[in-house]
């Protein structure tokens, strides 16, 4: 898979641990910075628009994104067509991300989880398909919602 990943200031040293470790595997890495050795602070929707939209537009398979929290970044993220972004913090929740909410971008937390720990969420992030049938029911109503919402303010 093509996979375009990115973080803040906060999160580059784990963005770059991920990167290291995908470019020893099969996929492919498209590294958007920001870069370890840069200094000061830079501000998450930057980096959150750049990942999102390539996959979005359908350039890159999957993204990864890591900020502190990996709040901010999924919240950003989430306002693109057809992104399902999640933070993940344990096996399960990477696990059930994937199986139940066919999510494409991953979003982590540096300064919320153990940084090895982040490279197992991230193997079955990658390794888990999205489950078929009822699961596949509701996130076709996510997508239905997405249509008829769009970037309206709700009603
Ligand atoms: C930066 O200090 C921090 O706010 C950011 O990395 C992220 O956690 C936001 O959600």
């Amino acid at each position: 898979m093509k996979i375009a990943i990115a973080s803040d200031h906060a999160g580059k040293d784990l963005k770059s641990l991920i990167s290291d470790y995908l470019s020893l595997t099969s996929h492919s890495v498209l590294d958007y910075g920001v870069s370890v050795d840069s200094e000061g602070s830079v501000d998450y929707p930057d980096f959150a628009d750049v990942v999102a939209s390539e996959v979005s537009n359908g350039r890159a398979d999957r993204g990864v994104l890591i900020c502190g929290t990996g709040t901010g970044m999924s919240i950003a993220a989430n306002k693109f067509a057809g992104i399902r972004a999640a933070v993940v913090y344990d096996e399960f929740s990477a696990r059930m991300s994937r199986a139940h909410n066919d999510t494409n971008i991953l979003c982590m937390g540096a300064r919320t989880v153990n940084h090895s720990r982040a490279i197992d969420f991230l193997k079955i992030w990658l390794a888990t398909e999205f489950e078929d049938g009822r699961h596949k029911e509701r996130v076709a109503k996510i997508a239905e919602i997405e249509k008829r919402v769009g970037n309206r303010e709700a009603e």
